[in-house]
């Protein structure tokens, strides 16, 4: 689509995206958030996300929560403030946080649920679809932080 008569060609074009804010975290669900609850979490978030242009999705097991969220910066940094206020979480531990001109890693997805066993290979072919720097240096870094500990087991101390 770059090469079409009167689209703006740049040298550095490759990959230039748009400018996004990029919010990585896990969390501990609050008791009492069960399946039920956390599908409601997704089914309000895809509404919500797809009127402000936000992207991502969220992982749920052993009573953890791990959270991708991708947009114009205004819009997450008020989900931020939302989500760290939200009592159906606590112990929210800020993985990645970065505004990047880049491409979004999950342009498809408003917030999709990942199965925790699903979480790796999420990520993994995420990592060997990327052809962003920046994406690549926070999929690395966040597969580095699950494989040092295992997300299966996060939720069981
Ligand atoms: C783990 C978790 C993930 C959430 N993800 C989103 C999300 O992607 N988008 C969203 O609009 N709300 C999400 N929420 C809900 C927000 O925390 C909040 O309840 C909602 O945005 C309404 O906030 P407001 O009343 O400040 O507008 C999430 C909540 C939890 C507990």
């Amino acid at each position: 689509m770059f090469d079409e008569p009167g689209f703006p060609r740049d040298a550095d074009l490759e990959n230039s995206g748009i400018t996004l804010e990029t919010f990585v975290y896990c969390s501990r669900a609050s008791e009492g958030v069960d399946d039920a609850e956390v599908d409601r979490i997704i089914e309000f978030s895809q509404r919500r996300n797809a009127a402000r242009s936000i992207t991502g999705m969220l992982v749920f097991g052993s009573g953890v929560f791990f959270q991708w969220v991708e947009g114009p910066p205004t819009e997450v940094k008020s989900l931020i403030t939302s989500i760290n206020g939200d009592s159906r979480h606590h112990d929210i531990v800020e993985l990645d946080r970065s505004v990047d001109h880049r491409e979004r890693l999950y342009p498809a997805w408003e917030m999709e649920r990942v199965e925790a066993d699903d979480i790796r290979t999420v990520l993994q072919d995420a990592l060997e679809s990327a052809e962003d720097k920046k994406n690549i240096a926070a999929l690395t870094r966040i597969l580095e932080h699950l494989g040092s500990e295992p997300f299966e087991s996060l939720g069981e101390s």
